[in-house]
């Protein structure tokens, strides 16, 4: 049973705030790629309850306060030189690391800008993604995960905007029993069409498709267990005596989970705060098997989420495009096939910020408890001056595959080893 303070603890980001300390002592998605490929590489970012200007010059990504620290002005509109961005109010000018390094109106000779602080924080680029570290201290090292050491080639990213607290929108990814369920789907569609779609192919070292697998065994064995990086999550829906479906996930701690898209790819997902009440998902698709078509996957998604902003074109104004005949016939929740639309609205419609002192949790939900209470307790440790950041990680093994129900732990685990070994990158 969660109370409200905890709920306060575990959801509220802003600066100051313990889970706002604890998450940024991880880097964090600012950005994607793509959205810095314009002539004017300038973009007003708001970021755990901070209102940023993200900037590209000749030596990197800058990301530095978005109020110009003379008198104010906005800086996202102000002028990208080769080198730094300049303020279009007097024309003071930042460099790459927010450092003052012009206030052409002073008299000649005036130092001013040596007592210039701005808050700025580094960026690095990784698989499509701009990250940022907003934490105190250095920057701990990026952790070896299948989605940051694949190359170019073969991931690729996106985002989205979902219209509530980040925690919620995490927590959808540790409650694999929702997939047999919010993403059901009454008819399985020809699986040679699947390429770039969730629940849409078939599983390892099977035919069957996997919408028919989550549909017809809806009552999955959950079992979940502390990992070094986090959490992982077995869930075994058993097809026969002889054969079991398992799905192999992970939490990668604190803000992502990566699951199997098919029996190629795996989707790392991150859910970044954009302030309390709002956050980005952001994906790293991640393939074992050939480079991945980008044009084709950008294509798909952009239909339901938009650039510039990525902002979904469903939502709560129309009810997430419900549809009663399509409920009746063809989807279980009438809201269309993107399975992001599915997920959008179990996290919107729980409200703004998800009232936990009401729930009633299942045994379905035992990832989601154990993961609300490694929170607590590294809020708890970080808080305390008791938190070492570690980043020796790298995997995890993620599986949906059909295996032999008396050996399925080795399964999944050689499962994982054999598509190691075949991939071009990953042995
Ligand atoms: S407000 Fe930016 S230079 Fe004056
Ligand atoms: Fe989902």
């Amino acid at each position: 049973m969660i109370s409200r303070e905890q709920n306060e603890l575990m959801t509220r980001i802003g600066p100051g705030t313990p889970a706002g300390k604890l998450l940024r002592r991880y880097w964090q998605p600012v950005a994607l790629v793509d959205e810095m490929k314009d002539e004017r590489p300038v973009k007003a970012v708001r970021l755990f309850s901070e209102n940023l200007v993200l900037y590209k010059t000749n030596s990197g990504y800058g990301l530095m306060q978005r109020h110009c620290p003379h008198r104010g002005a906005d800086l996202a509109y102000g002028r990208i030189e080769a080198d730094g961005l300049r303020c279009s109010f007097h024309g003071w000018k930042f460099d790459g690391g927010g450092k003052c390094v012009e206030t052409p109106a002073e008299p000649e000779g005036s130092r001013l800008c040596e007592h210039i602080k701005t808050v700025s924080y580094p960026v690095v680029e990784k698989s499509g993604i701009l990250f940022a570290y907003l934490g105190e201290g250095a920057a701990p090292a990026f952790p070896a995960f299948d989605c940051f050491v694949a190359p170019d080639a073969y991931t690729f990213a996106f985002k989205g905007y979902w219209d509530c607290n980040w925690l919620q929108a995490l927590e959808v990814g540790i409650d694999p029993a929702h997939a047999s369920w919010l993403h059901k789907y009454f008819e399985d569609e020809d699986t040679a069409g699947s390429y770039g779609k969730q629940f849409r192919g078939v599983p390892s070292d099977s035919d069957l498709p996997i919408s028919k697998v989550l549909r017809e065994y809806d009552r999955p064995e959950i079992r979940v267990e502390r990992a070094e990086f986090g959490m992982r999550l077995q869930t075994l829906r058993k097809i026969s005596d002889a054969q079991t479906h398992i799905r192999v996930t992970n939490i990668l701690f604190p803000q992502a989970f990566v699951i199997p898209m098919n029996a190629e790819m795996t989707i790392t997902q991150f859910h970044v705060p954009v302030d309390d009440t709002g956050c980005y998902w952001y994906s790293i698709f991640t393939s074992f098997g050939g480079p991945v078509d980008k044009q084709t996957m950008r294509e798909q998604r952009l239909r339901t989420y938009p650039a510039p902003d990525y902002k979904p074109i469903h939502g709560r104004h129309d009810g997430w495009g419900f549809d009663a005949d399509e409920q009746k016939s063809k989807t279980f929740t009438g809201m269309g096939f993107d399975i992001n639309i599915h997920d959008q609205f179990a996290c919107e419609s729980q409200g703004v910020i998800a009232d936990r002192t009401k729930e009633n949790l299942g045994s379905t939900d035992k990832g989601i408890v154990l993961y609300r209470r490694m929170l607590l307790d590294f809020i708890k440790k970080n808080e305390a001056g008791q938190l070492t950041v570690n980043s020796e990680f790298s995997g995890p093994p993620t599986i949906d595959g059909i295996g032999p129900t008396e050996k399925i732990d080795e399964y999944w685990k050689s499962a994982d080893e054999k598509r190691r070994r075949q991939s071009k990158w990953a042995a």
